[in-house]
């Protein structure tokens, strides 16, 4: 951002030194065309900068999941067959974390709370039996944000939709 103001002030220095505006009154004007110039395209640059911030959350997230979720979640973020089996040892396999699975039921704060704490309550009952470790002595909360962040870019746009409504409900049940 600052960036762009910087090119845009040098763009009005070149306008003024090569005297392409003669008159006094016509360096004025371009003087405040170029900060409505500046005013009109911030927010927009801003958002521009929001988008990439979010972009590297997102990859960050992707390596943090290839190293420590895909194992058990799947590298295509598809889980394990059968998930919904519990398996001979009376424990739940691991479920997907794309659009099949319930990943996208929950509300933020709760995948997070899952990640970083494990399934123990209030997320599961006392003394839950589950293969989930939790991740809290391992990752960082930024790190467990940004896993978060790419698991929801993995979901197509009606189900991101339906998790944003999922949010909202469990802010306002606070
Ligand atoms: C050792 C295998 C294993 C690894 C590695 C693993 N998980 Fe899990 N995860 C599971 C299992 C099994 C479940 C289902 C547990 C249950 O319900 O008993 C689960 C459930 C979850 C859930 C709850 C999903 C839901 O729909 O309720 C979240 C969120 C989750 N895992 C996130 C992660 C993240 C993020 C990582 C990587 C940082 C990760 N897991 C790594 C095995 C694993």
């Amino acid at each position: 951002m600052r960036l762009f103001i910087l090119q845009v002030t040098l763009l009005e220095e070149v306008v003024m030194t090569k005297k392409i505006f003669p008159s006094y009154c016509m360096q004025f004007i371009a003087r405040v065309l170029s900060c409505v110039f500046i005013v009109l395209l911030y927010p927009a640059a801003n958002n521009a900068n929001a988008g990439a911030a979010e972009n590297d959350s997102t990859a960050r997230g992707k390596l943090v999941y290839d190293r420590f979720c895909s194992l058990c979640h799947g590298k295509n973020l598809q889980g394990q067959p059968d998930w919904r089996t519990r398996k001979l040892d009376g424990k739940l396999p691991a479920p997907p974390h794309d659009e099949t699975g319930h990943t996208w039921h929950h509300p933020d704060k709760m995948l997070f709370d899952i990640t970083k704490y494990g399934l123990v309550p209030p997320n599961a009952p006392e003394n839950y039996k589950t293969d989930m470790p939790a991740w809290g002595g391992t990752l960082k909360d930024k790190d467990i944000w940004s896993v978060i962040a790419y698991i929801k870019s993995r979901w197509p746009e009606d189900i991101r939709e339906k998790q944003k409504e999922v949010n909202s409900a469990s802010l306002k049940n606070r």
